[in-house]
């Protein structure tokens, strides 16, 4: 009898259960009233006192290894059966991933950085909270005069001088200072001013600044930089004139305007009847700005503009409420895709 527990042992241990039915199977074989163990203790009822005890024990053993096997590989096969029913159900439509996508400025500002990038600019960038020097005093603003009114600017401080930029130009008076010419950047960022939020204003809005000071460096140059990218980022029909104009860090100073997209320069509410759009403000950079930063004009001249990001983006996307940029109205936001 030995020899057979040891086999139906061993049975027992190779058994694969891997279904219900398999599990009916193993429990009619080995432990059902007419399977091979209650048999086996049947014929142990014949066996004398001694081997009884002997061979009951291994009987009991082996009850003990083939009820434990069932009970384990029956509450297996019930929690794979639970999992499956809430399971993935494959069949069903695939839940969409919602992407985000962009911001419109974002977008914007993306396609000038990639444009001046391929004129040989490369990126600057400096604080949004500034001082009175960087924002107004080295960039030739004189004390009290007039022109530091036409930026109305939210003060932190007064004194000590601690104000939001009012434009990116500060970002020029940084570079310079630390860096000797040749300089050939774009600095975008936010600038503040202390305005009544309207369709046309804002208190903050965005400004791509450029600079680029060398040897040599004429108002031709700045022409045809501007041109160049008006010409990249509006196609090769857009026209682009530059109308005198001033600011205290410049000389001369010229406002540089497109011809307006969405009438064609018929005339219209966004270019004022006039068929033109400014977008930005320009110049040769003033001496007086140079020598604030230890720069030798007579040595080198540069230009600079200071470009609106809202402006070109208006007039890429059409949009004429400025408010919208800001009040993240997923069903505004979600309406602009990359501009090549
Ligand atoms: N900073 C000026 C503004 O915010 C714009 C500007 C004009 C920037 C002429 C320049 C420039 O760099 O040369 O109104």
């Amino acid at each position: 009898m030995e020899q057979q527990i040891k086999t139906i042992e061993q049975e027992v241990n190779t058994f694969s259960i891997l279904s219900k039915d398999d599990l009916e199977n193993f429990r009619l074989k080995f432990i059902s009233k007419k399977g091979i163990i209650p048999s086996l203790f049947e014929d142990l009822k014949k066996a004398s006192s001694d081997e009884k005890k002997k061979i009951g024990k291994w009987l009991n053993e082996l009850k003990q290894l083939a009820e434990g096997k069932f009970k384990s590989a029956q509450e297996a096969l019930e929690n794979s059966m639970d999992e499956s029913t809430d399971a993935i159900d494959l069949s069903l439509p695939v839940v969409p991933n919602k992407l985000g996508n962009q911001h419109p400025l974002s977008l914007t500002r993306y396609r000038i950085i990639e444009i001046f990038e391929r004129l040989g600019f490369n990126l600057a960038d400096g604080p949004e909270i500034e001082d009175d020097w960087h924002n107004f005093t080295a960039l030739n603003f004189p004390p009290n005069h007039p022109a530091r009114e036409m930026q109305d600017t939210f003060f932190i401080e007064k004194n000590p001088d601690v104000l939001l930029r009012t434009h990116t130009s500060n970002v020029q008076i940084r570079l310079m200072k630390k860096q000797k010419p040749p300089i050939r950047s774009i600095m975008p960022g936010r600038v503040y001013r202390n305005e009544a939020i309207s369709a046309r204003a804002h208190c903050f809005f965005h400004q791509v600044e450029g600079l680029y000071v060398d040897k040599n460096v004429g108002f031709a140059d700045l022409k045809q930089t501007l041109y160049s990218f008006a010409q990249q980022m509006y196609g090769k029909d857009i026209k682009i004139r530059y109308r005198p104009s001033f600011f205290p860090f410049t000389e001369p100073s010229a406002e540089i305007d497109i011809s307006c997209l969405i009438c064609k320069g018929k005339g219209c509410n966004i270019c004022k009847h006039s068929g033109w759009v400014e977008i930005a403000g320009s110049g040769m950079v003033h001496p007086n700005v140079l020598r604030n930063c230890n720069i030798d004009p007579e040595e080198y001249t540069g230009f600079a503009f200071g470009m609106g990001i809202e402006r070109v983006t208006q007039l890429l996307f059409q949009v004429n409420d400025l408010r919208l940029y800001s009040e993240n109205d997923i069903r505004f936001l979600r309406q602009f895709k990359p501009v090549m």
